[in-house]
């Protein structure tokens, strides 16, 4: 991503703030993982929005008019002996001549800082809640120039939360962001076809998964969330990522399973028997997936909205689970009661960027599911969970668990599925798999 693209995040973010505003915006901490050892750092995704920057302890702020320049980094200052430890540091001259910081000052001396540019500001464009830190540090500034009100001058009189702003920037995607979209669902496609060429009776879910990181990492990438390889019944556990069984003769693998390039997410979902061929009863269930998916794919377009798509992916699996006998009684009775939820309890999909669960809202200024525009991104995610213990149900669907997820950008004329190359449809799966 270009500098350029950072800038004119800022300057849009600049003019909806005003003159008399100030946005305070802190990128995430280290998180510990064992004693003195931490998880890989991953920047706080609206700091990145707006900085591109990727070290920790830094926070940025945004005085629009400042005549000592309004965008300011405070970050960690250079120190060669860290540096032999740590690596890079940027330090207060890198973030001024690589990244575009008009001024940056030590993140050290934050609480002074907060004070000055604060000072003269109605507004104080803060989400409060989200960093304990800086929720502090922002409420103590904000506190000790309210006190000095009394001799006269401009002091913050309210701090309002700044996420409805910068979310509602970042559900559009820009034509960069769109590339980079594309490049992340290029290799999650290809991560899901390693998938379908490994995938045998008697190897674990973990060596599949061993080849999905292997294969983010041939391009410099790491999984935009934590793998779902299940097999058999652990698919229907939505949320599995223990990834410990062995596979076996007869199941399925539900994979779920998606990169992050370059802070871009793709996030791609395939099930595919273990054997290379689908049962009778795999088929049935198969088939209901993926007409309710194709079906709510062909209706994605500016204006459509997650809750029609919802109904009619409703509409469909109910009709289908009715059909095989596994829903009884009328398709408008059992939907109004929803019956389904017992098979099919999630929602048909969620904003995709930067955020694998991207940020915006899902409802308009009416509370109205909120209506696509061209340059969102969306999943399309539709499933089917029979649990081995559902009761009252034939033994012959016990175990079956299946999610078919693509990756669509909504585009002027209708959508574009980013992971469209991945196979599908029953025949092509079992092709692809009777050659391995
Ligand atoms: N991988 C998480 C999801 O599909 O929403
Ligand atoms: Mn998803
Ligand atoms: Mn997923």
């Amino acid at each position: 991503m270009k500098n350029l693209e950072f800038k004119s995040r800022r300057n849009k973010l600049a003019k909806t703030i005003g003159k008399s505003g100030v946005a305070i915006i802190a990128t995430a901490d280290l998180s510990t993982r064992t004693n003195d050892t931490y998880y890989p750092f991953r920047s706080n995704s609206d700091f990145y929005y707006f900085t591109g920057f990727l070290e920790p302890n830094a926070l940025m702020v945004l005085a629009p008019g400042r005549p000592e320049g309004e965008f300011i980094l405070c970050v960690r200052p250079k120190n060669p002996l860290m540096e032999t430890w740590e690596g890079h540091m940027e330090g207060l001259n890198g973030v001024i001549n690589n990244y575009n910081a008009d001024q940056s000052f030590d993140i050290a001396d934050i609480d002074s800082i907060l004070k000055d540019l604060l000072h003269g500001r109605e507004r104080v464009f803060y989400s409060i809640g989200k960093h304990k830190i800086y929720d502090d540090k922002v409420t103590e500034a904000f506190k000790t120039l309210r006190e000095s009100q009394r001799q006269g001058g401009v002091v913050p009189n309210e701090i309002v939360s700044v996420d409805t702003i910068i979310h509602d920037m970042r559900q559009i995607k820009s034509r960069k962001e769109i590339q980079l979209m594309k490049e992340a669902a290029r290799i999650g496609v290809e991560a899901h076809l390693r998938v379908m060429n490994e995938c045998k009776p008697s190897v674990y879910e973990y060596q599949i998964e061993a080849s999905i990181n292997h294969q983010f990492g041939q391009y410099g990438t790491v999984p935009s969330y934590n793998s779902i390889v299940a097999s058999g019944d652990n698919a229907c556990t939505l949320h599995y990522v223990e990834n410990q069984s062995m596979m076996k003769q007869g199941d399925l693998l539900l994979t779920d399973a998606g990169c992050e390039y370059q802070m871009y997410a793709s996030d791609i979902t395939r099930t595919i028997p273990v054997s290379g061929q689908f049962t009778k009863e795999q088929k049935a269930i198969y088939s209901i997936v993926l007409e309710a998916q194709k079906s709510v794919i062909s209706s994605v377009k500016p204006g459509q909205t997650f809750e029609k798509m919802q109904k009619n992916c409703i509409e469909i699996i109910t009709r289908g689970l009715k059909k095989l006998g596994i829903l009884k009684g009328s398709v408008s009775k059992l939907i109004k009661e929803e019956s389904y939820k017992d098979f099919y309890m999630h929602g048909i999909g969620h904003w995709l960027g930067i955020d694998v669960h991207d940020v915006g809202s899902y409802v308009n200024e009416k509370g109205k599911s909120k209506p696509f525009a061209p340059g969102m991104v969306i999943t399309v995610e539709p499933g089917i969970y029979i649990s081995k213990k559902t009761k009252t149900i034939d033994k012959k669907w016990k175990g079956i668990g299946i999610r078919i997820e693509d990756d669509v950008l909504v585009t002027p004329s209708g959508c574009e599925v980013l992971s469209g190359d991945l196979p599908k449809e029953i025949d092509a799966i079992e092709a692809m798999m009777s050659s391995n």
